[in-house]
């Protein structure tokens, strides 16, 4: 299993008490007792560099080893988890650029021999199943009514569709601020419950 997350930058300090943070530690405990293993990945503690330099305008190698451990973990896994806040629809700008820099040409997706990049990708992760967990500010369902739920379309559509990842769960908790303690208890009850599923079907 891959799991990233990360938080918001500028969080302070980034992450370590965020429900996000705490979405991952269930499922990294549940995943861990059903012997599965774990790659997780706090992107904001081992400090991945978002920023695509000039000059890996190919996307198919990196000079960054980091970047190339995170390829190998996410073409190895058979389950891949991301957790992180919601940021103006979109991950936080350091989970974005894991992204772009980890789901890259050749690794993740490519094309079918003699089409061009004009089509859609073919899929190359191994993986066939995902699990997101996000948290915001608004409810899940003013997300979907007013902002068209970006994140949804986002994950389940573009990078896991596209990346041959079919089967993708998602859940988005919030308003995490001001949230009841009880509240965040049966949201990580969830998590877990989901985590659990997942962990029990066959690979
Ligand atoms: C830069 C920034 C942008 C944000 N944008 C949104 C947003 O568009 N929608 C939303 O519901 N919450 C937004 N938030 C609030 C975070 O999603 C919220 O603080 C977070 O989910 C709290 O959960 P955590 O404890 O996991 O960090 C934003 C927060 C920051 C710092």
């Amino acid at each position: 299993v891959v799991c990233a997350h990360a938080s918001p930058a500028g969080h302070c300090p980034p992450g370590l008490d965020s429900f996000s943070h705490a979405t991952a530690d269930v499922a990294e405990r549940v995943l861990t007792s059903r012997a599965w293993r774990v790659a997780r990945r706090d992107l904001n503690a081992e400090r991945f560099d978002p920023v695509q330099p000039t000059g890996e305008a190919q996307n198919t190698t990196s000079r960054d080893d980091l970047v190339e451990r995170h390829c190998a973990e996410l073409a190895a896994a058979d389950l891949i988890g991301v957790f992180h806040p919601n940021c103006w629809g979109q991950p936080p700008a350091i989970l974005k650029g894991w992204i772009e820099r980890v789901f890259r040409l050749d690794t993740a997706y490519s094309y079918a021999q003699g089409v061009g990049f004009e089509s859609v990708p073919v899929g190359l992760l191994k993986a066939r199943r995902a699990l997101v967990f996000n948290t915001s500010d608004t409810t899940a369902a003013c997300e979907a009514e007013v902002f068209g739920d970006p994140l949804d379309t986002l994950w389940r559509r573009y990078v896991f569709g596209l990346c041959g990842v079919s089967d993708v769960s998602r859940r988005c908790y919030g308003p995490v601020a001001g949230s009841a303690a009880e509240q965040r208890h049966a949201w990580l009850l969830e998590v877990e419950a989901i985590v659990n599923a997942a962990a029990l079907t066959p690979r």
